[in-house]
C-alpha cells in the first residue's frame, strides 16, 4: 500500500509557529514520525508540503493512480479551497483529513472545512497522532 501525505501552508514551521497550539516538535520531527510508522507497518509513504493552493492541487492530481490514499492537512486552505475539495474528488482516492489542533473548539472560521466532504475520516486534535491515526484508517479501509 502507498499512501501520500500532504501538508499545507505554514505547517513547515512546525515547532516554531504557536507552539502552545501545534506543540514544540518540529516538521522534520512530524516526517520522521510518518516514516518510522509506515515502514513499522510496511508501507510505502511519501510526504510532501507546500505554500501554495496550487502546488497541492498539482501533487493531489498527480497521485492518481499511483498512490492508494492521501493523508491530507491542508492548513488553512481547508477553511477556503474548493480547488483542494475538487482535485480531491477528482483522483477518487480515499483520503483522511487532518488537523493537529482541535479546530473545533477554535475560531469561527475554522468551523467550515471544503475537502471534508471529500474524506472518509476527520481527525482534529491528537497532535502528530492524528496523523498515525490517519494511515490507520486508510489500512483498515483497504481491507474493505
Ligand atoms: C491546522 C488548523 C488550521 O485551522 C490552521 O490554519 C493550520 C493548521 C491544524 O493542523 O490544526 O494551519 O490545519
Amino acid at each position: 500500500m502507498k499512501i501520500l501525505v500532504i501538508n499545507g501552508p505554514n505547517l513547515n514551521m512546525l515547532g516554531i509557529r504557536e507552539p502552545d497550539i501545534y506543540g514544540k516538535n518540529t516538521y522534520n520531527d512530524l516526517c520522521k514520525l510518518i516514516t518510522d510508522y509506515a515502514k513499522n507497518k510496511g508501507l510505502e509513504v511519501e510526504i510532501y508540503q507546500s505554500n501554495h493552493e496550487g502546488d497541492l492541487v498539482d501533487e493531489i492530481q498527480a497521485a492518481y493512480k499511483s498512490f492508494d490514499g492521501i493523508v491530507i492537512n491542508p492548513a488553512a486552505y481547508t477553511h477556503t479551497s474548493v480547488a483542494i475539495l475538487d482535485a480531491v474528488k477528482s483522483v477518487g482516492l480515499p483520503t483522511v483529513e487532518v488537523h493537529i489542533s482541535a479546530v473545533e473548539t477554535r475560531e469561527d472560521f475554522r468551523q467550515v472545512s471544503f475537502v471534508r466532504q471529500a474524506c472518509i475520516k476527520t481527525i482534529t486534535g491528537l497532535g502528530f497522532d492524528g496523523y498515525l491515526r490517519a494511515i490507520d484508517t486508510l489500512i483498515e479501509n483497504g481491507k474493505n
